[in-house]
Protein backbone atom coordinates (compact mmCIF):
# COMPACT_ATOMS: atom_id res chain seq x y z
CA UNK A 1 0.00 0.00 0.00
CA UNK A 2 2.85 2.21 0.06
CA UNK A 3 3.36 1.79 -3.73
CA UNK A 4 6.56 0.76 -3.57
CA UNK A 5 8.39 3.60 -0.82
CA UNK A 6 9.73 2.88 1.66
CA UNK A 7 7.14 5.35 3.75
CA UNK A 8 3.99 6.70 3.28
CA UNK A 9 5.25 10.40 4.12
CA UNK A 10 7.36 9.40 0.39
CA UNK A 11 5.13 8.11 -1.30
CA UNK A 12 2.93 11.50 -0.13
CA UNK A 13 5.74 13.62 -1.35
CA UNK A 14 6.11 12.09 -4.91
CA UNK A 15 2.16 11.91 -5.16
CA UNK A 16 1.85 15.52 -5.19
CA UNK A 17 2.11 16.70 -9.14
CA UNK A 18 -1.59 14.15 -9.48
CA UNK A 19 -2.84 14.88 -5.93
CA UNK A 20 -2.56 18.79 -7.13
CA UNK A 21 -3.85 18.30 -10.58
CA UNK A 22 -6.92 16.21 -8.99
CA UNK A 23 -7.58 19.29 -6.65
CA UNK A 24 -8.08 20.89 -9.74
CA UNK A 25 -9.45 18.44 -12.08
CA UNK A 26 -13.49 19.92 -12.80
CA UNK A 27 -12.67 22.89 -11.40
CA UNK A 28 -9.88 25.09 -13.46
CA UNK A 29 -9.22 24.75 -17.25
CA UNK A 30 -7.49 27.57 -18.13
CA UNK A 31 -8.22 26.95 -21.93
CA UNK A 32 -11.29 28.23 -21.53
CA UNK A 33 -10.79 30.47 -18.30
CA UNK A 34 -13.24 27.82 -16.17
CA UNK A 35 -12.78 28.15 -12.39
CA UNK A 36 -15.99 26.63 -10.62
CA UNK A 37 -15.56 25.56 -6.94
CA UNK A 38 -18.84 23.56 -6.97
CA UNK A 39 -18.98 23.78 -2.62
CA UNK A 40 -19.62 27.36 -2.90
CA UNK A 41 -23.01 28.40 -3.89
CA UNK A 42 -25.07 29.56 -1.39
CA UNK A 43 -22.93 31.98 0.25
CA UNK A 44 -20.56 32.97 -2.63
CA UNK A 45 -21.98 36.50 -2.17
CA UNK A 46 -20.99 36.97 1.34
CA UNK A 47 -17.87 35.93 -0.02
CA UNK A 48 -17.83 38.32 -2.68
CA UNK A 49 -19.27 41.15 -0.12
CA UNK A 50 -16.46 40.69 2.55
CA UNK A 51 -14.57 42.99 4.65
CA UNK A 52 -12.40 40.98 6.74
CA UNK A 53 -11.78 37.14 6.26
CA UNK A 54 -10.37 35.64 9.27
CA UNK A 55 -8.26 32.13 8.72
CA UNK A 56 -8.27 29.69 11.96
CA UNK A 57 -6.17 26.79 11.57
CA UNK A 58 -3.38 24.56 13.40
CA UNK A 59 0.18 23.62 12.50
CA UNK A 60 0.86 22.83 8.67
CA UNK A 61 -2.76 24.58 7.86
CA UNK A 62 -2.06 27.46 9.46
CA UNK A 63 1.03 27.77 7.36
CA UNK A 64 -1.20 27.26 3.88
CA UNK A 65 -3.59 30.17 6.15
CA UNK A 66 -0.71 32.20 5.92
CA UNK A 67 0.24 32.12 2.72
CA UNK A 68 -3.67 32.42 1.86
CA UNK A 69 -3.26 35.79 3.87
CA UNK A 70 -0.46 37.15 1.21
CA UNK A 71 -2.58 35.72 -1.71
CA UNK A 72 -6.16 37.33 -0.41
CA UNK A 73 -4.63 40.38 -0.07
CA UNK A 74 -2.92 41.03 -3.09
CA UNK A 75 -5.43 39.65 -5.54
CA UNK A 76 -9.15 40.35 -3.31
CA UNK A 77 -7.61 43.43 -1.55
CA UNK A 78 -9.77 42.00 1.31
CA UNK A 79 -7.86 42.24 5.08
CA UNK A 80 -6.99 38.66 5.98
CA UNK A 81 -6.32 37.66 9.75
CA UNK A 82 -4.63 34.39 10.17
CA UNK A 83 -5.03 32.99 13.98
CA UNK A 84 -3.86 29.55 15.69
CA UNK A 85 -7.26 28.14 16.34
CA UNK A 86 -5.75 27.76 20.09
CA UNK A 87 -5.35 31.41 20.79
CA UNK A 88 -8.68 32.71 18.79
CA UNK A 89 -10.99 29.82 20.56
CA UNK A 90 -9.69 31.67 24.32
CA UNK A 91 -9.51 34.99 23.24
CA UNK A 92 -12.55 37.19 23.16
CA UNK A 93 -12.23 37.50 19.23
CA UNK A 94 -14.31 40.24 17.42
CA UNK A 95 -16.32 39.38 14.47
CA UNK A 96 -18.57 41.46 12.61
CA UNK A 97 -21.16 41.26 10.22
CA UNK A 98 -19.36 41.30 6.79
CA UNK A 99 -16.52 38.61 8.24
CA UNK A 100 -16.15 35.28 6.57
CA UNK A 101 -13.95 32.42 8.41
CA UNK A 102 -11.80 30.41 6.74
CA UNK A 103 -10.85 26.73 8.52
CA UNK A 104 -8.68 24.97 7.41
CA UNK A 105 -7.78 21.55 8.40
CA UNK A 106 -6.55 18.32 6.99
CA UNK A 107 -8.37 16.00 9.05
CA UNK A 108 -11.23 18.09 9.99
CA UNK A 109 -10.92 16.88 13.27
CA UNK A 110 -8.58 18.94 14.89
CA UNK A 111 -10.39 19.80 18.89
CA UNK A 112 -9.39 23.51 18.57
CA UNK A 113 -9.83 23.74 14.90
CA UNK A 114 -13.52 22.51 15.58
CA UNK A 115 -13.95 24.64 18.94
CA UNK A 116 -12.69 28.02 17.02
CA UNK A 117 -15.39 27.25 14.63
CA UNK A 118 -18.49 26.71 16.50
CA UNK A 119 -17.04 30.36 18.57
CA UNK A 120 -17.34 31.79 15.36
CA UNK A 121 -20.80 30.29 14.62
CA UNK A 122 -21.93 31.34 17.40
CA UNK A 123 -21.31 35.25 16.84
CA UNK A 124 -22.86 35.19 13.66
CA UNK A 125 -20.01 34.39 11.35
CA UNK A 126 -20.17 32.29 7.42
CA UNK A 127 -17.33 29.51 7.79
CA UNK A 128 -16.22 28.00 4.76
CA UNK A 129 -14.05 24.95 5.22
CA UNK A 130 -10.79 23.99 3.76
CA UNK A 131 -10.60 20.32 4.35
CA UNK A 132 -9.32 16.98 3.11
CA UNK A 133 -11.17 14.21 5.00
CA UNK A 134 -14.89 14.04 3.47
CA UNK A 135 -17.58 14.11 5.80
CA UNK A 136 -15.48 15.13 8.98
CA UNK A 137 -16.52 17.33 11.80
CA UNK A 138 -15.27 20.52 10.06
CA UNK A 139 -16.64 19.53 6.65
CA UNK A 140 -19.96 19.03 8.21
CA UNK A 141 -19.70 22.06 10.92
CA UNK A 142 -18.64 24.54 8.07
CA UNK A 143 -21.31 26.21 6.32
CA UNK A 144 -19.53 25.82 2.77
CA UNK A 145 -16.11 24.71 1.51
CA UNK A 146 -13.78 22.99 -0.52
CA UNK A 147 -12.52 19.92 -0.46
CA UNK A 148 -8.85 18.98 -0.87
CA UNK A 149 -9.48 15.71 -2.32
CA UNK A 150 -5.61 15.12 -2.11
CA UNK A 151 -6.66 11.38 -1.25
CA UNK A 152 -5.75 9.85 2.21
CA UNK A 153 -2.89 11.03 4.02
CA UNK A 154 -1.33 8.81 5.95
CA UNK A 155 2.23 10.25 7.36
CA UNK A 156 1.86 12.19 10.25
CA UNK A 157 3.77 14.76 8.52
CA UNK A 158 1.47 16.88 6.68
CA UNK A 159 2.77 17.46 2.63
CA UNK A 160 0.24 16.50 0.07
CA UNK A 161 -2.43 17.96 2.19
CA UNK A 162 -0.38 21.16 2.24
CA UNK A 163 -0.21 21.84 -1.52
CA UNK A 164 -3.52 21.02 -1.90
CA UNK A 165 -4.81 23.20 0.75
CA UNK A 166 -2.75 26.42 -0.94
CA UNK A 167 -4.02 24.89 -4.77
CA UNK A 168 -7.87 25.48 -3.71
CA UNK A 169 -7.16 28.56 -1.24
CA UNK A 170 -5.21 29.72 -4.73
CA UNK A 171 -8.61 28.90 -6.42
CA UNK A 172 -10.76 30.65 -4.03
CA UNK A 173 -8.73 34.16 -4.18
CA UNK A 174 -8.40 34.15 -7.92
CA UNK A 175 -12.47 33.43 -7.87
CA UNK A 176 -13.19 36.25 -5.53
CA UNK A 177 -9.86 38.79 -7.04
CA UNK A 178 -12.18 38.12 -10.39
CA UNK A 179 -15.58 38.96 -8.96
CA UNK A 180 -14.58 42.08 -6.89
CA UNK A 181 -12.40 43.24 -9.92
CA UNK A 182 -9.05 43.58 -7.85
CA UNK A 183 -7.38 40.85 -9.99
CA UNK A 184 -7.89 41.96 -13.63
CA UNK A 185 -9.26 39.81 -16.57
CA UNK A 186 -5.75 39.20 -18.53
CA UNK A 187 -3.61 38.32 -14.68
CA UNK A 188 -6.81 36.14 -13.76
CA UNK A 189 -5.82 33.90 -17.18
CA UNK A 190 -2.50 34.24 -16.83
CA UNK A 191 -2.39 32.79 -13.40
CA UNK A 192 -5.14 30.16 -14.36
CA UNK A 193 -2.42 28.52 -16.73
CA UNK A 194 0.60 29.30 -14.08
CA UNK A 195 -1.88 27.27 -11.78
CA UNK A 196 -2.36 24.52 -14.29
CA UNK A 197 1.49 24.20 -14.74
CA UNK A 198 2.32 23.31 -11.37
CA UNK A 199 1.72 19.83 -11.42
CA UNK A 200 4.71 19.24 -14.29
CA UNK A 201 6.81 21.86 -11.94
CA UNK A 202 6.15 19.99 -8.91
CA UNK A 203 7.40 16.98 -10.68
CA UNK A 204 10.68 18.74 -11.46
CA UNK A 205 11.40 19.88 -8.15
CA UNK A 206 10.82 16.55 -7.37
CA UNK A 207 13.94 15.64 -9.71
CA UNK A 208 16.15 17.02 -6.95
CA UNK A 209 15.62 14.20 -4.64
CA UNK A 210 19.05 12.17 -4.97
CA UNK A 211 20.52 15.79 -4.78
CA UNK A 212 18.84 16.25 -1.66
CA UNK A 213 19.98 13.32 -0.29
CA UNK A 214 23.51 14.31 -0.67
CA UNK A 215 23.08 16.93 1.29
CA UNK A 216 20.98 15.27 4.24
CA UNK A 217 24.01 13.09 4.54
CA UNK A 218 26.23 16.08 5.27
CA UNK A 219 23.75 17.82 7.81
CA UNK A 220 21.84 15.24 9.47
CA UNK A 221 24.08 15.20 12.90
CA UNK A 222 23.18 19.25 12.98
CA UNK A 223 21.90 19.84 16.37
CA UNK A 224 20.21 23.21 14.91
CA UNK A 225 18.52 24.84 11.38
CA UNK A 226 17.39 27.87 10.82
CA UNK A 227 15.25 28.43 7.80
CA UNK A 228 14.47 31.70 6.44
CA UNK A 229 12.27 33.15 3.33
CA UNK A 230 11.10 36.25 2.71
CA UNK A 231 7.55 37.36 1.05
CA UNK A 232 5.81 34.22 -0.13
CA UNK A 233 8.43 31.90 0.93
CA UNK A 234 8.30 33.30 4.51
CA UNK A 235 5.20 30.53 5.73
CA UNK A 236 7.62 28.29 3.87
CA UNK A 237 10.52 28.65 5.79
CA UNK A 238 8.02 28.08 8.83
CA UNK A 239 6.72 24.87 7.02
CA UNK A 240 10.26 23.86 6.27
CA UNK A 241 11.16 23.86 9.77
CA UNK A 242 8.27 22.25 11.35
CA UNK A 243 8.59 19.11 8.75
CA UNK A 244 12.47 18.72 10.15
CA UNK A 245 11.38 19.29 14.00
CA UNK A 246 8.73 17.00 13.47
CA UNK A 247 10.14 14.02 11.69
CA UNK A 248 14.00 14.28 12.83
CA UNK A 249 13.69 15.55 16.17
CA UNK A 250 16.64 18.47 15.45
CA UNK A 251 15.55 21.66 16.45
CA UNK A 252 14.52 23.94 13.89
CA UNK A 253 13.19 27.58 13.37
CA UNK A 254 11.58 29.27 10.41
CA UNK A 255 11.79 33.10 10.22
CA UNK A 256 11.22 35.93 7.73
CA UNK A 257 14.97 36.58 6.29
CA UNK A 258 14.58 40.12 7.56
CA UNK A 259 14.18 39.19 11.12
CA UNK A 260 17.28 37.88 11.33
CA UNK A 261 19.47 41.12 12.41
CA UNK A 262 16.62 41.01 15.36
CA UNK A 263 18.16 38.45 17.20
CA UNK A 264 18.68 34.83 15.66
CA UNK A 265 21.78 36.24 13.58
CA UNK A 266 23.57 35.75 17.26
CA UNK A 267 23.63 31.82 16.54
CA UNK A 268 25.15 32.03 13.44
CA UNK A 269 28.21 30.13 13.46
CA UNK A 270 30.19 27.71 11.46
CA UNK A 271 27.62 25.24 12.96
CA UNK A 272 24.57 26.31 11.83
CA UNK A 273 22.58 25.13 8.62
CA UNK A 274 20.82 27.90 7.44
CA UNK A 275 18.01 27.15 4.58
CA UNK A 276 17.38 30.11 2.38
CA UNK A 277 14.35 29.69 0.66
CA UNK A 278 15.56 32.51 -1.85
CA UNK A 279 13.44 31.95 -5.37
CA UNK A 280 13.71 34.69 -8.10
CA UNK A 281 10.75 37.51 -7.05
CA UNK A 282 10.25 40.73 -5.56
CA UNK A 283 12.36 40.48 -2.25
CA UNK A 284 15.19 38.46 -4.70
CA UNK A 285 17.69 41.01 -3.49
CA UNK A 286 17.14 41.19 0.15
CA UNK A 287 17.40 37.76 0.04
CA UNK A 288 20.58 37.48 -1.76
CA UNK A 289 21.98 39.81 0.99
CA UNK A 290 20.85 37.91 4.07
CA UNK A 291 23.07 34.86 2.72
CA UNK A 292 25.80 37.43 2.75
CA UNK A 293 25.36 38.29 6.10
CA UNK A 294 24.99 34.65 6.87
CA UNK A 295 28.46 33.40 4.68
CA UNK A 296 30.38 36.31 6.76
CA UNK A 297 29.80 34.86 9.92
CA UNK A 298 30.54 31.32 9.03
CA UNK A 299 27.07 29.72 8.74
CA UNK A 300 26.58 26.92 6.01
CA UNK A 301 24.07 28.01 3.58
CA UNK A 302 21.56 25.51 1.57
CA UNK A 303 19.58 27.72 -0.48
CA UNK A 304 16.44 26.59 -2.80
CA UNK A 305 16.78 29.19 -5.77
CA UNK A 306 14.80 29.35 -9.55
CA UNK A 307 16.30 27.46 -11.75
CA UNK A 308 19.54 29.10 -13.55
CA UNK A 309 20.10 31.11 -10.86
CA UNK A 310 24.17 31.76 -11.50
CA UNK A 311 24.35 34.22 -8.38
CA UNK A 312 23.30 32.41 -5.29
CA UNK A 313 25.32 28.71 -5.97
CA UNK A 314 28.32 31.13 -5.77
CA UNK A 315 27.66 31.86 -2.30
CA UNK A 316 25.51 29.12 -1.18
CA UNK A 317 27.35 25.68 -0.21
CA UNK A 318 24.70 23.93 -1.39
CA UNK A 319 22.16 24.99 -3.67
CA UNK A 320 18.82 23.43 -5.14
CA UNK A 321 16.80 24.50 -7.92
CA UNK A 322 13.06 24.15 -8.80
CA UNK A 323 11.39 25.90 -11.95
CA UNK A 324 10.26 29.37 -12.31
CA UNK A 325 6.92 30.29 -11.53
CA UNK A 326 4.94 33.89 -10.25
CA UNK A 327 5.48 34.46 -6.74
CA UNK A 328 2.48 34.02 -5.13
CA UNK A 329 2.53 30.60 -6.71
CA UNK A 330 6.19 29.82 -5.47
CA UNK A 331 5.55 27.84 -2.42
CA UNK A 332 3.70 24.99 -4.13
CA UNK A 333 6.85 24.23 -5.77
CA UNK A 334 9.84 25.80 -3.41
CA UNK A 335 8.18 23.32 -0.24
CA UNK A 336 8.91 20.38 -1.83
CA UNK A 337 12.89 20.04 -1.63
CA UNK A 338 11.93 20.93 2.16
CA UNK A 339 9.70 18.23 2.72
CA UNK A 340 12.10 15.90 1.05
CA UNK A 341 15.29 17.69 3.14
CA UNK A 342 13.33 16.49 6.30
CA UNK A 343 12.32 13.18 4.99
CA UNK A 344 16.06 11.69 4.26
CA UNK A 345 17.49 13.33 7.31
CA UNK A 346 14.79 11.60 9.45
CA UNK A 347 15.16 8.46 7.81
CA UNK A 348 18.88 8.82 7.80
CA UNK A 349 18.39 9.64 11.97
CA UNK A 350 16.64 6.33 11.88
CA UNK A 351 13.26 8.33 13.46
CA UNK A 352 10.19 6.88 12.76
CA UNK A 353 9.36 8.96 10.09
CA UNK A 354 5.53 8.11 9.74
CA UNK A 355 4.82 8.10 13.25
CA UNK A 356 7.25 10.07 14.96
CA UNK A 357 7.09 10.21 18.77
CA UNK A 358 4.23 12.07 20.76
CA UNK A 359 2.56 12.76 17.46
CA UNK A 360 -0.62 11.78 16.15
CA UNK A 361 -2.59 12.16 12.95
CA UNK A 362 -5.27 14.10 13.98
CA UNK A 363 -5.25 16.21 17.41
CA UNK A 364 -8.50 15.80 18.66
CA UNK A 365 -7.54 16.80 21.63
CA UNK A 366 -6.87 20.36 22.94
O1 LIG B 1 -5.73 17.95 10.34
P1 LIG B 1 -5.27 19.36 10.51
O2 LIG B 1 -4.87 20.00 9.23
O3 LIG B 1 -6.29 20.22 11.24
O4 LIG B 1 -4.00 19.27 11.42
C1 LIG B 1 -3.34 20.40 11.90
C2 LIG B 1 -1.99 20.04 12.48
O5 LIG B 1 -2.15 19.18 13.58
C3 LIG B 1 -1.06 19.40 11.46
O6 LIG B 1 -0.89 20.18 10.32
C4 LIG B 1 0.31 19.11 12.08
O7 LIG B 1 0.98 20.30 12.37
C5 LIG B 1 1.12 18.22 11.13
N1 LIG B 1 1.66 17.09 11.82
C6 LIG B 1 2.23 18.96 10.45
O8 LIG B 1 2.95 18.16 9.59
Amino acid sequence: EKGGFEHFMLKEIFEQPKSIADCMRGRLKAETGHLVLGGIREYAHKLDKAERIIIVACGTSWHAGLVAEYIFEDWCRIPVEVEYASEFRYRNPIINEGDIVIAISQSGETADTLAAIELAKSKGAIIFGVCNVVGSSIARLTHEGAYTHAGPEIGVASTKAFTAQLTVLGMMALKLGLRRGTLKESKFHELLVELESIPAKVEKALKSDSLIKKISEKFKDSKNFLYLGRGYNFPVALEGALKLKEISYIHAEGYPAAEMKHGPIALIDEEMPVVFIATQDSSYEKIVSNIQEVKARKGKVIAIVTEGDEIIPQMADYTIEVPATTEELMPLVSVIPLQLLSYHIAVMRDCNVDQPRNLAKSVTVE
